[in-house]
């Protein structure tokens, strides 16, 4: 008797034929911001059977059901970091609202087919609630001008947030290497916010200030929601000329330019040292 069971689920496996209701589709966002709503959609080919049930379930427990034979047709169940907006929701549709830290989680849609056949079908997907940070990271330690032989001792700490955000230094544009990063080190703000630092140690050499400017900036990002929106941007004194990097001998020095010496001891440089450190954090939220 099993074994004939066995048999047919084999054949009707090898033989590609489907019998009633088919889950298409599970759609839930990776990623949800908290504070913020989302719509679960679950996607079934009823294949002329009648509906059931579609039961909704986080990491195991059952909060919303739709029963079209019921009346009213939708209920709902408390489960935590779940707040069902109802008159948003249907069959095939469900919106979460006031998403909080807890809303993270496994979502599985099981739907089922009427009498006699009852066939069940489900499918899950994770979803992952993010904290945004309310400011961009901030970078402490700056001088507003550097001199070819300073020593840059940085850091960039991003706002709270849940997961902790990925900070990456990027010199004149170019990701700095990590050999010159100090950390990260990520510390608990409060119950559940993460927030991270990131050093960046270097010794100014000539060739990373393009036309007198050396630029450093940090990024955070979370997942694949970046952050942007801030950008700062901290001169040093402009010197009365546009600022660029010169190699001169025997010049008056009439301007605020800086006298370096070159550490090979040849030549006098007057450098126009402007640091501008820009701090840019991009913001693209990517609904999925
Ligand atoms: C369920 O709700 C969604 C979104 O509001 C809507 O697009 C869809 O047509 C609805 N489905 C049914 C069967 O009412
Ligand atoms: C998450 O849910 C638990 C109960 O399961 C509750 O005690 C806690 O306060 C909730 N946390 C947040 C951040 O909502
Ligand atoms: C950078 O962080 C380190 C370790 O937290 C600290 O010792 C140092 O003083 C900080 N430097 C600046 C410039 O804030
Ligand atoms: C970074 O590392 C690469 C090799 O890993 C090296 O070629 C490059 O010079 C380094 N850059 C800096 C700024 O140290």
């Amino acid at each position: 008797m099993k074994s004939t069971l066995v048999n047919l689920l084999c054949l009707l496996f090898f033989t590609g034929v489907v019998v009633g209701l088919k889950l298409l589709e599970i759609r839930v966002d990776k990623y949800a911001i908290r504070g913020g709503s989302t719509v679960l959609e679950c996607i079934f080919d009823l294949q002329g059977e009648a509906l059931y049930s579609v039961k909704w379930y986080k990491d195991g427990a059952e909060f919303y059901r739709f029963t079209p034979r019921d009346n009213p047709s939708a209920q709902m169940f408390p489960v935590p970091g779940i707040h069902v907006k109802l008159e948003a929701s249907n069959e095939t549709h469900v919106m979460l609202r006031s998403l909080g830290i807890n809303s993270t989680g496994r979502y599985r849609c099981e739907v089922s087919g009427e009498a006699p056949s009852f066939q069940t079908v489900s499918d899950h997907r994770d979803m992952l609630t993010i904290q945004l940070p309310e400011q961009g990271p901030r970078i402490d330690g700056g001088q507003p001008r550097y001199q070819v032989g300073d020593y840059v001792r940085l850091n960039c700490t991003s706002g709270p947030s849940k997961p902790a955000a990925m900070l990456t230094w990027y010199i004149n544009g170019d990701q700095a290497n990590d050999s010159l990063l100090i950390g990260p080190r990520i510390q608990s703000i409060g119950p559940y916010l993460e927030e991270t630092a990131l050093g960046l140690h270097f010794r100014v050499e000539r060739q990373h200030f393009r036309n007198g400017d050396l630029k450093l900036k940090c990024l955070a990002s979370i997942a694949t929601v970046y952050w942007n929106s801030n950008e700062e941007s901290v001169e040093g004194d402009r010197p009365q000329r546009p600022p660029v990097l010169e190699v001169k001998d025997n010049q008056p020095h009439t301007s605020r330019a800086d006298m370096v010496q070159v550490p090979s001891g040849q030549q006098n440089i007057e450098l126009y040292s402007n640091l501008i450190l820009i701090l840019m954090l991009m913001m693209l939220i990517n609904f999925s």
